[in-house]
């Protein structure tokens, strides 16, 4: 079998050469093809991180095994890491935290044990980057939460957590205050929950889910959640088991996925030959899983897990009474111990049964579709305008240009009614969105907006807008906080 490797930048090619030495040791009957990614490709000149041949290479082989990659500051360059998780549609990223003997935390010293998997919704949401200052003031974001999208890794979740016997899936959100994408999240959870009656599913509200996470860890099992809530909430659960270096990655999609610790180049220390490589490591040993290396995964994670046990260490953790090993000394009293048997958490020895990753390119794009053709009508629009100006006058200006169609109904400036009812507590800034809906809900039609459009712009810059759908009789769009 053959997989494409990208060393990566800073600490990369140190833990990557340890790790590759691990496997070589116990003959992983893979073959490794070495490919361009990285800063050092950005500095070349190739605007997303890696050649052509690379893309190709990965594309061709399906599995990229990585190392950590740097972005370029102030470049107005994107992050090749989150290039390459959307570009080849890795959906799911999945990050296993359990509790490794020899490495001290606070639970492990009081004998609680963890043992959990979050899986990170990784395309969507606020990582697609489309952001825009609409006055000098005010910047935003688009967050996109889809249908598609969401039940596709809820649905790896569950699978995943149904091959794993679990008994607990968690949905973590904030449908209370972000009711239509962390809403429509959840709705999905729920949805796709139903096929699965033997896992128990409930949901927390993210902030608790933090609170309970370093409170009660043991509690939890498997954890959903969208891309940056899963980003933050993953990061505190490395947190749990010891840090960064001892936190695996996977990156799945249907066609390509990719194997990565969670953790950086680590500048500070690059090129000293004291990087813990376990991060990288477990993360391999998730790629053996995934290819069917069975065998030689439980081999190395029981030497890994016997050396942790024994104290053995590199200078970021364990006992600082014992001396540090550098990586490559690591990595060889991991290859000193195959054979030997952990006395926590041993790794059942299953055989090796190789599954060739499938690669095809997509015929057509299986998720361009909708849930159900509901009756549509477009029953107004929110116009976000700059002003200074008192919410009064931008409401009289308003007034002045809305046609017999639509009503003013309200305005609010960073979300908060401030007309016609408002605070004088209320902060302002120069930004106003001005929502015109239909007399009576009646259809309108996107020409009919654009005329409001232009005639709004007679005293006022438009920075963005958007339509305001009825879908089914039911409003496709929040309320203004206080209207
Ligand atoms: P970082 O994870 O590289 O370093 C944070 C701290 O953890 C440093 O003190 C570092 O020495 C230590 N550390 C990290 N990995 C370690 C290991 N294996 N062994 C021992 N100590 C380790 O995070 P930072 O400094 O925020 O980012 C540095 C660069 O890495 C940035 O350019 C960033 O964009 C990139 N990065 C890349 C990622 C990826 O390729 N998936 C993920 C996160 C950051």
């Amino acid at each position: 079998m053959r997989i494409a490797v990208a060393k990566g930048d800073g600490i990369g090619p140190e833990i990557m050469q340890a790790v590759i030495s691990i496997f070589d040791a116990q003959k992983v009957s893979l073959e490794y093809e070495y490919v361009d990614m990285g800063k050092w490709v950005f500095d070349k000149g190739y605007s997303t991180g890696m050649t052509p041949e690379a893309q190709h290479t990965i594309e061709t082989l399906g599995i990229l095994f990585k190392g950590p990659m740097e972005t370029p500051k102030g470049k107005g360059v994107k992050s090749v890491n989150v290039t390459a998780r959307k570009t080849w549609n890795t959906y799911a990223n999945k990050r296993v935290f359990q509790t490794l003997h020899g490495v001290d935390t606070v639970f492990s010293k009081a004998g609680i044990p963890i043992d959990i998997t979050v899986v990170r919704e990784n395309i969507e949401d606020t990582y697609g980057g489309i952001e825009h200052m609409l006055t000098h003031d005010v910047a935003l974001s688009r967050r996109f939460i889809t249908r598609p999208g969401s039940l596709q890794v809820i649905r790896y979740a569950f699978e995943m957590a149904r091959k794993k016997n679990t008994l607990r899936i968690t949905c973590g959100h904030k449908a209370n205050i972000m009711k239509i994408t962390d809403g429509l999240f959840l709705e999905c959870f729920y949805e796709v929950a139903k096929e699965y009656p033997e896992i128990k599913a409930d949901d927390v509200i993210v902030d608790d889910l933090c609170m309970k996470l370093v409170t009660r860890p043991d509690q939890f099992d498997v954890v959903v959640l969208t891309n940056l809530q899963g980003d933050i909430v993953s990061d505190l659960c490395a947190g749990l088991v010891g840090g960064l270096g001892f936190a695996p990655s996977a990156n799945i999609g249907d066609h390509i996925c990719i194997f990565e610790a969670v953790h950086g180049t680590a500048p500070d220390i690059t090129g000293k030959n004291i990087a813990n490589p376990t991060a990288l490591l477990l993360s391999g040993l998730a790629m053996l899983r995934h290819l069917g290396l069975m065998e030689n995964a439980a081999i190395i994670e029981n030497a890994l897990l016997y050396t942790l046990e024994e104290g053995t260490r590199t200078g970021d953790f364990g006992d600082r009474s014992k001396t540090a090993l550098n990586t490559s000394e690591f990595a060889q009293a991991i290859i000193s111990n195959f054979g030997k048997k952990p006395a926590h958490g041993e790794k059942p020895m299953l055989p090796n049964k190789p599954v060739t990753p499938t690669t095809f390119r997509l015929e057509k794009n299986p998720l361009i579709m909708s849930k159900e053709m509901e009756e549509e009508v477009i029953v107004g629009v929110d116009i976000f305008i700059e002003s200074s100006e008192q919410p009064t006058n931008v409401a009289t200006k308003c007034l002045l240009h809305t046609t017999d169609l639509f009503k003013l109904v309200t305005i609010s400036n960073r979300g908060t009614q401030v007309w016609p009812k408002g605070s004088v507590f209320t902060n302002l800034v120069n930004q106003y969105r001005c929502r015109f809906e239909s007399i009576g809900d009646q259809p309108v039609t996107q020409i009919d907006i654009i005329e409001l459009y232009k005639r709004l712009t007679l005293d006022f810059k438009v920075c963005s807008t958007e339509l305001l759908n009825m879908w089914g009789g039911k409003k496709a769009y929040s309320l203004a906080q206080g209207q």
